[in-house]
């Protein structure tokens, strides 16, 4: 077989057979298909898609690429949550503790900030002391005992998606929902949960930017997770605008913080309530409706927050931090970005938000960049508000003034301020099932 084929067929709309994804991921994987064939195939199924087989087909290939993770170690049924991408995106960090506080075992491999997405794995490292390299014993045993843990990747998961997912980022072939979808379900199969919850992102700040796009790549993933006995579910959540008001690390786990607590912005607080309750029927608890009353009621009574400081000891972290934010790394400069104009904040462009965050030392412009802990932005007004002339919009924190300046130029270019009152923007869009779509908005 020779990879040109391959390539050919598929740049003319054909589809491709088993043995050629075979032939092509692990080719990819030893060495002996190149990047540049592999970016002139990813570019050919951008443009000619694939069918659920195909699709199907990449995913196992990608799964089995490296080692397959056995959950068996962990009592219970575990079920994964994976969120495609997004700005001021701290669910897990509050899910977790939620749902282990109400006996689901959380055992969570999260990954890093890439690009203007924040990533979970930053974010917890911003606790002083924890970690997040956490040998598999260990892991098995904080989730045996506490009930959560959230580490970065243990062994050799999914090396063909590492490489892939690296050219992709490069050659404009990101997009693709049978490229997302193979690549976020080859991981979540290879990670070994039984369940599998996904909160696909849609709007500005995703890379669906259209509900039915997005409804579109959860049928594809919701299919694959269901052919391999993986129940799947996905719900459609709003990315049009950050999800709550805090975007950086440190900021982002004070949020959270201030979520289980009891008094954080609402559109968090419901998409994380929706997306525990999700995991909590998925376990089999209840009906989702119980769901819903069970996760708020863990909130209300504080044992979620309990839970998260278990977490965060059992990590080795200083959970003093978690009621006394002064303990976080602090930031040398700030600046307060005021209106310069009045009008309603009519759409945000939440990607140039996350750039903003970037910008200001928050995320990495390259894989290997460090990160500052304590920069990031605090909006004080997203898609909806009314701003006065000289209103705050957000408070921008950073290690210097030339950070706060490029962050504060970024940042006014995703607002869009008119005299017109925008429609009200749902938090959900859409849950997608075995049993079909239930449209929420
Ligand atoms: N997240 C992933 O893990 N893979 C993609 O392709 C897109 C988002």
């Amino acid at each position: 077989m020779r990879m040109y084929d391959v390539i050919e067929k598929k740049r003319d709309g054909g589809e491709l057979t088993n043995e050629e994804i075979d032939f092509f991921v692990n080719g990819y994987v030893s060495g002996d298909v190149t990047d540049y064939q592999a970016a002139a195939l990813c570019m050919a199924i951008f443009y000619k898609g694939m069918n659920a087989r195909e699709t199907a087909r990449l995913t196992m290939d990608m799964a089995h690429s490296g080692d397959m993770m056995d959950l068996s170690g962990i009592k219970g049924i575990k079920v994964d949550k994976h969120s495609t991408g997004g700005v001021g995106d701290k669910t897990t960090l509050v899910l977790a503790p939620i749902v282990a506080s109400l006996g689901v075992p959380v055992a969570k491999m999260s990954g890093r900030g890439l690009g203007h997405t924040g990533g979970t794995l930053d974010k917890l490292e911003s606790i002083p002391g924890l970690s997040i390299d956490i040998d598999l014993n260990r892991f098995f045993e904080i989730v045996n005992t506490v009930g959560c843990a959230v580490v970065g990747q243990t062994g050799n998961l999914v090396p063909a998606d590492k490489k892939l997912y690296a050219l992709r980022d490069v050659t404009a072939t990101v997009d693709s929902i049978p490229l997302i979808a193979s690549s976020i379900m080859s991981k979540k199969i290879a990670a070994g949960a039984d369940k599998i919850l996904l909160d696909v992102k849609c709007g500005s700040g995703a890379f669906m930017k259209t509900p039915e796009d997005a409804i579109r790549l959860a049928q594809a993933m919701v299919e694959i997770g269901e052919e391999v006995g993986r129940t799947t579910v996905a719900l459609i959540t709003d990315m049009g605008r950050p999800l709550g008001n805090a975007i950086g690390n440190a900021l982002e786990v004070m949020e959270a913080c201030d979520t289980l607590k009891g008094v954080a912005p609402e559109d968090l607080t419901e998409t994380c309530i929706e997306l525990a309750a999700n995991m909590l029927f998925l376990a089999g608890k209840a009906s989702l409706e119980e769901c819903r009353d069970l996760a708020r009621g863990q909130i209300d009574n504080g044992e979620a927050f309990v839970k998260l400081h278990e977490m965060v000891e059992a990590q080795g972290g200083d959970s003093r931090a978690l009621d006394d934010y002064s303990l976080f790394a602090q930031p040398k400069v700030s600046r307060e970005v005021r209106a310069t104009e009045s009008g309603w904040v009519f759409t945000m462009d939440t990607e140039r938000t996350g750039i903003a965050s970037v910008a200001l030392g928050a995320g990495r412009a390259t894989k290997e960049d460090a990160i500052d802990p304590a920069a990031g932005i605090m909006l004080a007004a997203k898609t909806g508000a009314y701003l006065k002339k000289g209103d705050l919009m957000a408070t921008l924190y950073a290690a210097d003034e030339a950070r706060l300046d490029e962050g504060e130029r970024i940042l006014r270019e995703a607002y869009e301020l008119r005299e017109e009152e925008p429609a009200p923007i749902p938090h959900f869009f859409a849950r997608v099932s075995r049993d079909g779509v239930d449209r929420l908005a």
